[in-house]
């Protein structure tokens, strides 16, 4: 068998087409979604992730600014800074591009997002919400992620999901999403024992591990469903994930490629919640 490919680029085209639809009905009532993207200091990488931000936010409509501080900034200035986005009302969403440098510490920065404009999902507020299966702003990996299987249709209740990582942004969100979902839960990490024990009992197998195509088709049951949430640059500068994409495949029953899968969703799911945020969350 070869699985069939969830293709997240086709997936976000789709989900943007319907958003630009969206964006234009809220400015047919005077009503522009913006996001405000801060970045501190000039690592490349996240520079880069800004731009496609922005890019993508533009494509649907939604407006935005870009804030650039330098590396050195205080954190008593960049919660100033939020203070004043969070009084401006003609910002609907705010994203502190992530990592910070290292004498700004995160979680002062995190909680000091006003919730209603947190379209990150990562304030603890809306992490609350999310536990407790209320409307809130789900953190946008994981949301792409459960978007994807559902435009399959793949059932989610009752089945094994297996999730190995547990970071903040990925792991453990997209494990509490599941189980609003109703699966059945199971984190696996890097003290985790005998980790093809878990992985090949998973209906469905989130990998999110950062290890460059650790999994495959030894750890995967017939007939799993396979997202792949790793970012890895090879040697040759080509992109890959954590899953051996030609050997799982053929034990899969469908499976998320890199490049083309989880991260082009990630971008398309901050824009929903910018929509979402625009409307006003109860909207
Ligand atoms: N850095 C890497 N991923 C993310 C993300 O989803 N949001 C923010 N704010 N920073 C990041």
């Amino acid at each position: 068998m070869s699985a069939e490919v969830i293709n997240g680029k086709e997936l976000s085209y789709a989900l943007k087409q319907e958003m630009k639809e969206d964006v234009k009905l809220l400015k047919d009532k005077g009503l522009t979604p913006h996001l405000t993207v801060i970045i501190v200091g000039d690592n490349p990488a996240s520079k880069s992730y800004v731009r496609g931000k922005q890019k993508a936010s533009d494509e649907v409509g939604i407006s935005s600014d870009l804030i650039e501080l330098p590396a050195s900034t205080s954190e008593e200035k960049l919660l100033q800074t939020i203070e004043e986005l969070n009084n401006d009302p003609s910002v609907h969403g705010i994203l502190v591009q992530l990592p910070l440098p290292d004498h700004i510490r995160e979680e002062n920065v995190i909680v000091s997002i006003d919730p209603s404009k947190d379209v990150d999902g990562f304030h603890p507020v809306n992490i609350g919400r999310m536990m407790t299966g209320e409307d809130t702003f789900l953190p946008c990996t994981p949301y792409g992620i459960i978007t994807m299987l559902k435009s399959k249709n793949i059932e989610i209740a009752g089945k094994h999901a297996v999730v190995l990582g547990r970071s903040n942004i990925v792991g453990k969100p997209v494990g509490q999403l599941l189980l609003n979902e109703n699966a059945t839960v199971t984190y696996c990490h890097s003290r985790t024992t005998d980790l093809k024990s878990f992985t090949k009992q998973a209906d469905i197998l989130i990998v999110a591990l950062g290890r460059t195509e650790m999994i495959d088709e030894t750890y995967i049951k017939e007939g799993a469903v396979i997202v792949d949430v790793g970012i890895n640059r090879l040697d040759d500068g080509s992109l890959t994930g954590d899953v051996n994409f030609d050997r799982a495949k053929e034990t899969a029953s469908y499976i998320t490629p890199v490049p083309r899968g989880v991260g082009p969703m990630t971008i398309t799911m901050l824009l929903k919640n910018t929509i979402k945020a625009a409307r006003g969350l109860s909207g």
